[in-house]
């Protein structure tokens, strides 16, 4: 070993003993007569002091040639400092400097190797491997580790053995584009990174394997956002013999236990909430429950009396859903602020065409945007139904049912970030449940013709009850899935399978698979089911984002020690690339 110590470790106990320590240089002040080094390593930060008349004169004058991020040795006595630095865990000693060798210079770097740096998103992440030296990334990936090592305790711990699935594999359908590898010993041919191991885990239930995980990659081209890379890493999971209520509790053990060891929180039990239920008071499938602004609504879809119509205001009239939040507290908004709350709605992220709302004022009285065509005693019945109090102000949008959810979704998040209503420090961790089997969408690049889709993928169970309605209700059909959203994230995912060869054999034939077509994609797994599949169903969590939620940050890139930028460039290693002509015509590929 070329040190006796890290740079993180030495204390008051220390002093008198004779070390030897390695690392980078973070920092040189030169007063003189006195000369301080700050050396780095991945443990911490020691001082190293010289002076004149005390230090050999060729040791002072090679620390002069220093520079940042040299790379040195340092050796000597470790000395109680005189004035202490409290914020740094050493900070009570520092080395009476005796021995320096420089193991390797370093050109200055491009950016400060500080938690709080001058370097740009672009420059940090071409230089990603200095910007990994910074401490408050470096902690990232420390606390990735820690996430890694509990999971595999808990999941060790409870049965489940991880077995490794194959990278080069057929496309699995589960919403997004493959990423598709040339074959060059079947020219033409392509295989596909797997967007999940979803049919290799179902497999490893056929054959036996009765609990499984894996912490493994998963490859996904669409189109990036700070919650999703191209390539990311999934906590996936399988069990046999069980229903979705053993799931629940399985994983949501497997929760408590990382909030327990990481972060030494006792998380209570985990609320659930129907995907209807959602979508009804958040407008969403994965709310933010760390606050409340529930939707009410003046004209809903269903049992709620039309509080709106018949007073000659079209835009309410014409709606099928008029829906609104109650911003407590809010009623002081200038007019100002409340036109620059419709510019946001009516941004085209947003998209909606106006935002109408209602003060309930200090005094008591309600004063509105539409007060041409709706009355005081009109608003006291809009009152009651949202439990207004003096000082609350309602922002309402309406439209189509779908539409106006969403948009409403957006601005209560919105709304919920402005009153600082999401503090990264609490966690709110929800199951949804009951979410529906299909929903209706367009082919990729053919608008016109509109199929059903799994929502979730084509491997998800029907419920028992509403098996019936396949054949005459499919959008009604609910499946048995479920996700798990922490603080408005989605972090988890999974159903109980279809593990019958006729059932699963329907529902590809609901998707609009022929019976030729199902064969040629899934024949393995039709075949599979006809030789004893059991019962099965799991989950899988996106490990990148629960790394982020335990590190309270919104992106995951923080959390991946070398993730892609938004248009999925690695720009240190200048990746994707164009390949050399040899390489094409080896894999017979020809490019125009
Ligand atoms: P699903 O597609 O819901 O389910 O994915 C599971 C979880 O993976 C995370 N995730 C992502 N994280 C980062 N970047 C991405 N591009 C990305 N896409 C998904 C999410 C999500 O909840 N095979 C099924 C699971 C199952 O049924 O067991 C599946 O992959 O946190």
């Amino acid at each position: 070993m070329l040190r006796t110590h890290t740079c993180g470790e030495l204390r008051m106990e220390h002093v008198g003993t004779q070390v030897a320590l390695c690392g980078w240089v973070q920092r040189i002040r030169d007063k003189g007569g006195m000369i301080w080094i700050d050396l780095r390593d991945r443990y911490g930060i020691t001082q190293l002091i010289l002076e004149e008349g005390q230090t050999a004169p060729a040791i002072l004058e090679q620390a002069r040639i220093l520079g940042r991020e040299f790379v040195v040795k340092a050796s000597g006595e470790v000395i109680e400092r005189k004035s202490k630095n409290p914020n740094l865990p050493t900070g009570d000693i520092e080395i009476k400097l005796a021995g320096l060798d420089v193991l390797n210079p370093a050109k200055l770097p491009p950016f400060l190797i500080e938690d709080e740096t001058d370097g740009g998103d672009d420059l940090r992440m071409k230089y990603r491997y200095l910007d990994l030296r910074r401490g408050s990334v470096r902690r990232n990936l420390e606390l990735r580790h820690k996430v890694a090592q509990q999971t595999r305790i808990y999941m060790d711990g409870q049965e489940f053995i991880e077995v490794e699935t194959p990278v080069l594999i057929k496309s699995t359908p589960e919403g997004a584009r493959d990423f598709v590898v040339p074959s060059r010993m079947n020219p033409g041919e392509f295989y596909a990174l797997p967007q999940s191991p979803q049919t290799f885990k179902q497999l490893l239930m056929v054959s036996g394997f009765d609990r499984y995980y894996q912490i493994v990659k998963c490859f996904r081209d669409e189109d990036l956002r700070a919650d999703r890379q191209p390539e990311f890493t999934q906590i996936d999971c399988e069990m046999s013999f069980i229903e979705q209520e053993d799931i629940l509790q399985m994983f949501e053990g497997l929760v408590k236990h990382l909030f327990k060891t990481v972060k030494n929180i006792d998380l209570g039990e985990v609320p659930r909430m129907t995907y209807a239920e959602a979508m009804s008071l958040y407008g969403s499938d994965k709310p933010d429950t760390r606050f409340g602004m529930k939707f009410v609504e003046l004209k809903g879809l269903f049992d709620t009396v039309d509080l709106t119509s018949g007073k000659n205001f079209a835009v309410f009239d014409n709606a099928e859903l008029v829906v609104g939040i109650n911003a407590k507290g809010c009623a002081e908004y200038t007019r100002k602020q409340i036109d620059e709350l419709t510019d946001w709605v009516k941004r085209p992220q947003i998209g909606a065409k106006g935002l109408i709302y209602f003060r309930h004022n200090a005094d008591g009285t309600l004063k509105s945007s539409v007060d041409k065509f709706y009355s005081e005693e009109d608003l006291k019945q809009w009152s009651v139904r949202f439990g207004t109090e003096p000082g609350d102000l309602v922002l309402i949008l309406s439209g189509e049912a779908n539409k106006a959810r969403k948009q409403l979704s957006e601005l209560r998040l919105e709304m919920g970030s402005r009153l600082k209503l999401r503090d990264p420090n609490q966690y709110n961790v929800l199951w949804v449940l009951d979410f529906p089997l299909l929903e209706w969408g367009e082919e990729e690049g053919q608008p016109e013709q509109g199929r059903w889709f799994a929502m979730h993928h084509p491997f998800t169970s029907p419920k028992q009850e509403d098996i019936a309605l396949l054949d005459t209700d499919p959008g009604a059909v609910r499946a048995n899935a479920y996700d798990m959203v922490i603080n408005g994230t989605e972090v988890g995912g999974g159903s109980i399978r279809i593990f019958q060869r006729d059932l699963q054999a329907k529902m590809f034939g609901v998707l609009g698979f022929s019976p030729e077509e199902a064969k040629a994609q899934f024949g393995f797994l039709l075949d599979a089911f006809e030789y004893g599949a059991p019962p099965h169903g799991g989950i899988a969590f996106g490990f990148d984002r629960l790394c982020s939620i335990f590190g309270g940050a919104d992106s995951i890139r923080d959390f991946i020690a070398f993730p892609k930028n938004n248009s999925g460039r690695d720009v240190m290693i200048d990746s994707p690339s164009t390949i050399a002509q040899a390489q094409l015509n080896e894999l017979k590929i020809a490019v125009k």
